[in-house]
């Protein structure tokens, strides 16, 4: 199948999914959402395909986090429809039966730190940084970011990380358990698929039931509930139309705390 803002390609019972909008830094809009929805069926459907890789085109970004420009507008219930159908989205890569990688090659910001985390593992190449700076926009998280980041990193790492809004590197990235590997940016493409002829060379229905097992450890939906309200929250603020509309604008926020 062919997608709007994604770049598709099978090899060898690996299949691997490119953002593809390299000028946006590959930021997450509406269909690009569509898009991963849509292939996420086709990596079910297609029995050809044993495993994925998603990346980001570019060598820049992996991706830089949902579409900013696409909040402007929205109100509270909006922006819950928002949290919730990325969530469902992000759930429906956590839960696939066949492994999911990310290749993370450059920013994995905001939503795209969240797109590498719903991933089953990760692997980044040296110029890789990751973080939530939702909280620079006047936001937090909505694609699962509060609970995921906690679950990979800890609870002390994720509120640090989610709230100052600051970037970590790829090592950083590896010494907290974020990414599996770091290698040179023209390795990480190599690496992730010797990794993955691995796992495709196993018994894919034992694969995809560790998956599933491995996935049961933190099934608690109430924090990804929560996320979701509080995320929706955020859009009645003053803050939030400061901070969304600060970054468009090209300067510096200037938060009220209202
Ligand atoms: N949403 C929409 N557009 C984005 C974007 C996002 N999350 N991230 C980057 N872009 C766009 C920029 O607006 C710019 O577009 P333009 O060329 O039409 O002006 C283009 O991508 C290139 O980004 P730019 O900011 O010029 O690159 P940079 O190297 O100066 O900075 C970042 C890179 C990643 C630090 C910066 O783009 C950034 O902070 N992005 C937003 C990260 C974020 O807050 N993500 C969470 C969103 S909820």
């Amino acid at each position: 199948m062919a997608y709007s803002t994604l770049l598709t390609d099978l090899n060898n019972g690996i299949f691997t999914i490119t953002v593809n909008r390299a000028d946006k830094l590959n930021a997450l809009n509406n269909q690009v959402m569509t898009d991963l929805d849509s292939v996420m069926d086709e990596v079910k459907n297609n029995a050809e395909i044993r495993s994925v890789i998603i990346t980001g085109a570019g060598e820049k970004a992996f991706v830089a986090g949902a579409d900013i420009s696409e909040f402007v507008g929205l109100n509270t219930q909006d922006a819950l429809h928002l949290a919730k159908r990325g969530q469902d989205i992000f759930f429906k890569i956590e839960n696939s039966l066949k492994p999911v990688v990310a290749a993370v090659n450059g920013f994995a910001l905001g939503g795209g730190c969240e797109l590498a985390m719903a991933c089953h593992f990760r692997v980044a190449s040296e110029n890789a940084k990751f973080g939530q700076p939702e909280v620079n926009l006047g936001l937090i998280p909505g694609y699962g970011g509060t609970q995921r980041l906690t679950a990979l990193v800890g609870k002390g790492k994720s509120m640090e990380l989610n709230l100052s809004g600051g970037m970590i590197d790829a090592n950083t990235a590896l010494s907290l358990g974020l990414v599996n590997y770091v290698v040179s940016p023209p390795e990480l493409m190599s690496k992730t698929r010797s990794i993955l002829e691995t796992i495709n060379s196993k018994a894919p229905v034992a694969v995809g039931r560790a998956i599933t097992a491995i996935n049961s450890a933190n099934t608690g939906l109430k924090g990804y509930e929560e996320e979701i309200f509080q995320f929706g929250e955020c859009f009645g603020t003053e803050d939030m139309k400061e901070g969304t509309g600060a970054f468009l604008e090209k300067r510096k926020p200037n938060f009220k705390g209202r």
